[in-house]
């Protein structure tokens, strides 16, 4: 059987091409699986995954914990505002604690970039980085682009941009690392204050000029405004920002041709897009979170196929 080449999914900066090659082959799969009326699998019922969330999420949390479930595997579900944390305990010394149940895989989300390499030279266990602050998303990021890839079926050459918060924004950077292994072009559009210093050393063309950039691109990934990792704000109030970057119908009418539009989510209506184009058949974002169970349930099944106690039955039997 074909493995990653990585025993943990700590940032797409580390994936071969061959390895979201291989990811997307299964995803494939596994999406036929979990349209079946069974949805399931038996393929990891002897691994047991703790999912540490210590940050929000919706998205996320949910598609590991159903992908979990999808593939028979044991879980248990720490949240860090109902937990010993609070008592002062400290991050390491809480997942050591939760690893010594018997905890094979550890999906974890934290505002700290970092925390996900961190506790890889740490622990034993396979880590699986469900978002690290301003860092990496990497899930997302491979999901976006499997969504990208249903509608283009090659994404070499496609004109893809990136729109919005990059400075706080890990999927930007999980994109811009997985869109360049798969061959795309990318632009990146946001307020001079919203985009980080040195971005072009990556290979990715840069704009302040939404109305440009949309002309330019095949396919546009908005980004939320994300607040909650300003100290101080990034521009002069919401409604300006909306007013310059925010996508709206009568922008999409100006550039008079088919455009792709995806939203990782939490979307703020009104902000970054409007209803009217959230909701319109442009839009994957729906198609983005069903893809993501089945990026999910791949890249679990992949990385526990490392595991010396998994089965080698056939992924979707
Ligand atoms: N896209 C995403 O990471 O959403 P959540 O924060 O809800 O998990």
């Amino acid at each position: 059987m074909k493995t990653l080449s990585v025993s943990n999914l700590i940032g797409i900066k580390y994936l071969q091409k061959n390895d979201i090659s291989l990811i997307f082959e299964l995803a494939t799969h596994f999406k036929e699986v979990i349209n079946r009326p069974i949805k399931k699998v038996p393929s990891l019922r002897d691994v047991t995954i703790a999912n540490l969330f210590f940050e929000n999420s919706t998205r996320t949390k949910l598609s590991f914990e159903i992908a979990e479930k999808r593939l028979s595997a044991d879980i248990i579900n720490f949240s860090s505002s109902n937990s010993s944390l609070k008592k002062g305990e400290s991050l390491l010394d809480t997942v050591q604690n939760i690893l010594a149940m018997k905890v094979d895989m550890i999906v974890v989300r934290h505002p700290n970039p970092g925390v996900a390499f961190f506790l890889s030279k740490k622990i034993k266990a396979i880590i699986i980085n469900a978002g690290d602050g301003t860092h990496e998303h990497p899930t997302q990021g491979l999901l976006d682009c499997y969504s990208l890839l249903q509608k283009f079926g090659t994404l070499k050459e496609k004109r893809i941009a990136i729109v919005g918060d990059i400075a706080h924004s890990r999927v930007a950077l999980s994109n811009i690392y997985a869109l360049k292994k798969l061959g795309a072009e990318i632009c990146l559009c946001s307020p001079v204050s919203l985009m980080p210093k040195n971005i072009q050393k990556l290979g990715v063309l840069q704009s302040t000029d939404l109305l440009e950039t949309l002309k330019w691109s095949d396919a546009v990934n908005m980004l939320r405004v994300q607040r909650e990792r300003m100290h101080q704000s990034s521009f002069p109030c919401l409604r300006d920002y909306a007013l310059q970057y925010g996508l709206t119908k009568s922008l999409i009418e100006k550039i008079d041709k088919p455009m792709v539009i995806l939203h990782p989510g939490p979307i703020n209506r009104g902000i970054e897009i409007t209803s009217e184009v959230a909701d319109s058949n442009q839009a994957m974002i729906l198609d983005q979170v069903e893809n993501g169970v089945a990026i999910r349930m791949a890249v679990i099944y992949l990385l526990a196929s490392k595991l010396k106690i998994s089965t080698n039955e056939s992924p979707t039997a």
